[in-house]
């Protein structure tokens, strides 16, 4: 089976502050670094190295071919990624004393996606496929449309949520994997158990993961509930931690983990990731995974 993200890749430029800076204030930053990254391809990354068939489909400007060469370093295939005229998609990322962020998106070529090329890449997939997208490129609901025309099962994180994705027949979905404000944003309540007995009053076949920042994580599908709590660390950096999340779990219960298991693998990853700074960089292997787990 394989798994096929049609996400973003963006170039992260990572501040370091003491504090996010407010609205009329200035601050300066103790420095700048800059890292792969866009939810897309943080998705892609973890995928792969927990193991997945992964295939990357997304666009890039000439400034961007830096991507490419992620792909192969870390096993993606990267072959539908097409080059087009205009900036690579970047991110400005102000990471304070905490580990805590803000993220300011400039979606660049992840926003001219095409009918034309969602076809051609749709075509290389088949029923069974998993396609797994989030909310940085733009042509969702075509792709969810003719994604699941084919019989693949698709992976929605809503991320970062807003009305676009209104548009999108969510009735087509597998997978919702989400966080604690993209619950309440998409449903409008803040309490989890009523998050995810709305999703699955409303879409009784979803699978439904919903990660609660430092109170954990649930899955719930029509049959089972399960529960994990998070692996304390102390953390230095959390941009990705939810992208190696979801990358994992997808990569665990697709290669048939079952749920409590997967649910544990994704919650380790991403505790190593925020110990590590940047997006791509920070991502695990399945071997540090799995190292980590047994000690
Ligand atoms: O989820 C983290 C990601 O969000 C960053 O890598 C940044 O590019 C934004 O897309």
């Amino acid at each position: 089976m394989k798994v096929l993200c049609i996400g973003s890749m963006n170039l992260d430029f990572v501040y370091s502050v003491d504090h996010i800076v407010a609205p009329g204030e200035t601050e300066a930053s103790a420095s700048l670094d800059v890292f792969l990254g866009g939810k897309g391809m943080n998705q892609s990354v973890a995928l792969a190295k927990a193991g997945a068939d992964v295939y990357h489909a997304g666009l890039i400007g000439e400034d961007g071919k830096v991507f490419l060469d992620a792909c192969t370093e870390h096993n993606v295939n990267g072959k539908h990624i097409r080059v087009v005229e205009g900036k690579t998609g970047h991110a400005i990322i102000q990471r304070d004393k905490n580990a805590q962020n803000c993220i300011l998106l400039f979606g660049g070529a992840n926003q001219l996606l095409t009918e034309e090329y969602v076809d051609s890449v749709l075509a290389d997939f088949e029923a069974g496929d998993i396609l797994l997208l989030q909310n940085e490129v733009n042509m969702l609901p075509y792709i969810v449309d003719k994604a699941y025309e084919k019989g693949m099962q698709i992976a929605i994180n809503p991320s970062p949520y807003d009305e676009k994705l209104n548009a999108v027949d969510m009735a087509k979905i597998s997978f919702f994997l989400l966080n604690e404000v993209e619950g309440e944003q998409v449903t409008g309540h803040d309490d989890p158990d009523y998050i995810i007995a709305n999703l699955l009053g409303l879409y009784p076949e979803a699978k439904i993961v919903l990660t609660l920042g430092k109170n954990g994580a649930v899955y719930a599908d029509k049959n089972q509930k399960h529960y994990q709590p998070i692996f304390k660390v102390q953390a230095v950096d959390t941009t990705a931690a939810g992208d190696t999340f979801t990358g994992y779990f997808l990569a665990a219960v697709s290669e048939g983990m079952d749920v409590p298991a997967a649910l544990k693998m994704a919650a380790k990853a991403s505790s190593i990731a925020v110990t590590r700074a940047g997006a791509v960089p920070s991502i695990p292997l399945r071997a540090e995974v799995e190292a980590a787990l047994a000690e």
